[in-house]
């Protein structure tokens, strides 16, 4: 299968392309990415040898309809992803998430490419901390930021392409991914390199907030799951169950790392910031038969956290940088 990969030099995208070399090795990649402050061609270093590296914007449609012509199916990760940057400045998010996707599905249309769209949990919104209820296929899109309503709007592109023009797509909506190659700017990789750096973590408002932990690989596995078996025009949520607080993840990674359980700081709040996050997978489960292989978020945390101290020539030159970002955000 020729596969083409966009953002495939971000965080999910680069262990999806390790993934797909290591496991399928009559796959031939080309990844295509703008390596924004996000992207990082080290992050492919690993697999260079193998795979083509395009640098280049989703939204150029001369760019990418050469590209999806030359093309069995397309995974579509390229998006700014970062829900602080998106209050801070909503812009480079409607044009890489909106018209990047729409970009995208006008090639697929035209070369009768298929077509994999990934998307997040955050365009259901939130729920509340105390009510069981998860979010279901059945959900109705209720989104909170500029990005998570970037991301609907490009989930909502996807259905009309299919639906008006026959083309053949499939949707994910994941919960919060964790592993290695993730940008400091996020929760967990920005504790875990605070305290390598003797800072003490930072946690937003009470630390309250529940979000639904999944390993980055068993994420990428069920996207292979959906892209070989997933029926055309379905939503498929991906989660494993992985509901935790800020405040006990935090805990968890002072533990491991040999720091006090409350050995953190509260920082002021992100506006708009989404309750809790809850995945129902049933329906990936039972109809595809995916399952998560990293079962216990302790596991995959002390991995994580031994990548992040292995690895620091990785994130040390975006540290600093990302840290100075959040100090004009108060946080
Ligand atoms: P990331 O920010 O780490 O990586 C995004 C990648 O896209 C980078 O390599 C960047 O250079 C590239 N990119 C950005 N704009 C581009 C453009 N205009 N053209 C080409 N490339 C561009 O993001 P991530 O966390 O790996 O997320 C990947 C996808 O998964 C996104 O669509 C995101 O919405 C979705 N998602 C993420 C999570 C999560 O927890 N991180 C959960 C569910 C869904
Ligand atoms: O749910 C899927 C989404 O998960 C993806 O669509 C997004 O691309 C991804 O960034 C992530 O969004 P979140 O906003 O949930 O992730 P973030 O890592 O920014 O924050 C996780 C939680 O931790 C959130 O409740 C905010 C909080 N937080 C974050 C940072 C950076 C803190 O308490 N302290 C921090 O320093």
């Amino acid at each position: 299968m020729r596969l083409l990969v966009t953002g495939g030099a971000g965080f999910i995208g680069s262990n999806f392309v390790h993934q797909t070399v290591r496991e399928r090795p009559d796959t031939q990649v080309t990844v295509l990415d703008a390596l924004t402050y996000a992207g990082d061609r080290a992050s492919l270093d690993p697999v260079a040898e193998a795979i083509r590296l395009v640098h280049g914007d989703v939204a150029d449609r001369e760019l990418v309809d050469g590209l999806v012509g030359e093309a069995d199916a397309v995974v579509h990760f390229a998006a700014e992803s970062h829900n602080d940057n998106s209050l801070n400045d909503p812009s480079p998010f409607v044009r890489t998430n909106v018209e990047g996707t729409f970009s995208l599905l006008e090639a697929v249309r035209r070369h009768d490419v298929r077509y994999h769209h990934i998307s997040t949990d955050e365009v259901y919104g939130d729920l509340e901390l105390d009510d069981p209820a998860k979010f279901t296929p059945q959900t109705p899109y209720n989104p909170s930021s500029p990005y998570s309503a970037t991301k609907a709007a490009s989930d909502l592109l996807v259905r009309a392409w299919v639906r008006s023009f026959g083309v053949r797509a499939t949707i994910s909506n994941c919960s919060n991914n964790y592993g290695p190659f993730q940008h400091v700017e996020k929760f967990i990789p920005r504790q875990i390199t605070n305290i390598i750096d003797g800072v003490r973590p930072k946690l937003y408002g009470t630390g309250a907030n529940v979000r639904d932990w999944i390993h980055v690989s068993d994420h990428n596995d069920a996207v292979w799951t959906i892209l070989e078996r997933g029926r055309i025009g379905e939503t498929y949520l991906i989660g494993a169950d992985g509901e935790q607080s800020n405040k006990d993840v935090v805990a968890l990674i002072c533990e491991l790392m040999g720091q006090g359980p409350d050995a953190y700081d509260l920082v002021s709040d992100r506006p708009g910031h989404d309750l809790r996050y809850a995945i129902d997978a049933s329906k990936l489960r039972d109809e595809l038969g995916w399952r998560p292989r990293f079962t216990t978020f302790r596991d995959g945390l002390v991995d994580t956290i031994e990548w992040y101290r292995a690895n620091e020539a990785w994130w040390r030159p975006r540290k600093a940088a990302t840290e100075a970002r959040y100090a004009q955000l108060g946080r």
